[in-house]
């Protein structure tokens, strides 16, 4: 078996010791570290009844060679994939695709592309965004993936009778439509499900007890991601590997419990509840996005697990590498201490730009040639961290060993767990989210589904406007 190379998590930054007593006790950590055994304890109980599904998706299972062999062959006929979605169910396909093929993906051409198909995720209803989009692509080469887990988010269904319309618009024969449709929903409830069932669309299931925001090892993410050819295989190997690191009971050595724990304690004893993501690579950036989602929709909570109101969670917050620095890095170096920043980190890149050497004579130009861009963005980001724990502010890396498939799964998977962590640690559900569902409620109502109480809003009061 191949030892893969190991993300690594650098705290150092975290700890008072670095930063001038600012930052947190290891004796706190140590503390901690008492009651982490009872969270992995905790963790074990609840994913073997069940209740955490998104581990058992990491494992090799026929659902994975069903999705391969769809992305090998029926899938080869189209051009574009789109994925509808939303939240949770978008989210973890754009870091995937951003991650491991670039941001510009369809912006190459189908040779750059190897002939792998286009990749769009709409992640949004806003009609500047899509109607374009539905005018520049041939929809008659087009795989549409509606990706719902209730299979009745009102963004996501809007969606798709557009795209439904359309289709049936251009295609010849007026069932066609189906043929480019595919279903990722509950295996057993919602629209999606019975509109599959009546008129025969292809569908792939999210098991029941892995939520939108938990999804991306099963077929919402691996579906899109096997149709562009990322190696899933890889990504799920990454992600068992972290798994199996993050089952030490020794929080020292769980990478996802260091995580959850120095967050937590950042918020709750060091006043730092605003959580900044970042990635000193346009790459990931995305999984900034995706990890924002994840941290605050299970974390932030009225209630805690004993029925208190609790008002939990911090506020994650996504930042970029160089391009930040002069943006927010003035006031995370500066500002209020309420922060801790987390930056990702490439080890080794496959590919870098060289700075030519000019301009020898001018000192403040010259001493750039010969380096690269990449090491410039690492040096950029070393002495970022530097000058952050120079100023007393708390900051940790995660370094990817290189940016491929078994490194981006290890990290997802860490957050994930650590996210799984951080609930308990805070002692909320970290698998519900009511306010995101009251959200979703009013929208019916103000949209006129049936069955759902009309919502009044109060109307715009004249004394607060200035028009
Ligand atoms: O993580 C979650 O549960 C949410 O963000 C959902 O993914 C999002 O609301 C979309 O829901 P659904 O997949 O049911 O359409």
């Amino acid at each position: 078996m191949t030892e893969h190379p190991r993300v690594r998590l650098d705290y150092g930054n975290m700890m008072a010791d670095r930063l001038g007593g600012r930052g947190i006790q290891p004796g706190r950590l140590h503390d901690l570290a008492e009651r982490f055994r009872e969270v992995q304890e905790d963790v074990r109980r609840r994913r073997e009844s069940g209740e955490l599904g998104f581990f058992a998706l990491t494992e090799r299972a026929p659902l994975v060679d069903q999705i391969q062999a769809f992305a090998d062959g029926p899938a080869q006929a189209f051009e574009n994939v789109v994925v509808l979605g939303i939240g949770g169910s978008a989210l973890g396909t754009i870091a995937l695709l951003h991650a491991l093929h670039g941001p510009d993906w369809n912006q190459r051409s189908a040779e750059e592309r190897e002939h792998f198909p286009r990749l769009f995720v709409l992640d949004n209803v806003d009609p500047y965004t899509i109607g374009p989009l539905l005018d520049r692509i041939d929809v008659r080469r087009t795989l549409f993936n509606v990706i719902s887990k209730s299979g009745t988010t009102a963004e996501t269904m809007a969606q798709f009778l557009v795209v439904r319309d359309r289709l049936q618009r251009a295609l010849d024969d007026a069932e066609g439509y189906r043929r480019h449709l595919l279903f990722t929903t509950d295996p057993e409830k919602g629209v999606l499900r019975s509109i599959a069932d009546r008129e025969g669309i292809l569908t792939l299931p999210i098991p029941q007890n892995v939520g939108g925001r938990f999804s991306v090892f099963s077929a919402v993410g691996l579906l899109p991601a096997a149709m562009v050819g990322i190696d899933i295989e890889a990504l799920l190997a990454g992600a068992r590997d972290m798994d199996a690191r993050c089952q030490a009971d020794a929080l020292s050595e769980n990478p996802a419990g260091l995580f959850a724990a120095l967050q937590y304690l950042a918020d709750t004893e060091r006043g730092a509840p605003i959580h900044v993501m970042m990635p000193y690579s346009d790459r990931l950036y995305s999984v900034a996005d995706w990890f924002r989602q994840l941290w605050a929709e299970s974390l932030g909570k009225r209630f805690d697990r004993a029925g208190e109101e609790v008002f939990a969670g911090p506020t994650p917050v996504k930042a970029l590498g160089a391009t930040d620095q002069h943006s927010q890095v003035q006031l995370y170096i500066e500002g209020p201490f309420d922060k801790t920043i987390t930056f990702l980190a490439i080890g080794q890149r496959d590919s870098d730009v060289e700075i030519p050497a000019a301009y020898g004579d001018i000192e403040a130009l010259g001493y750039l040639g010969g380096h690269t861009l990449g090491g410039l963005l690492d040096a950029e980001r070393r002495a970022t961290a530097a000058a952050l724990a120079e100023r007393g502010r708390m900051n940790m890396t995660l370094q990817l060993p290189r940016l491929d498939a078994h490194a981006v799964g290890q990290v997802l998977m860490l957050l994930a767990i650590a996210t799984v962590h951080a609930g308990l640690l805070y002692a909320v559900d970290a698998l519900d989210q009511p306010g995101v569902e009251l959200g979703k409620r009013l929208t019916y109502g103000l949209m006129g589904r049936p069955g759902v109480e009309q919502a009044s809003l109060p109307e715009p009061d004249p004394r607060w406007i200035v028009d």
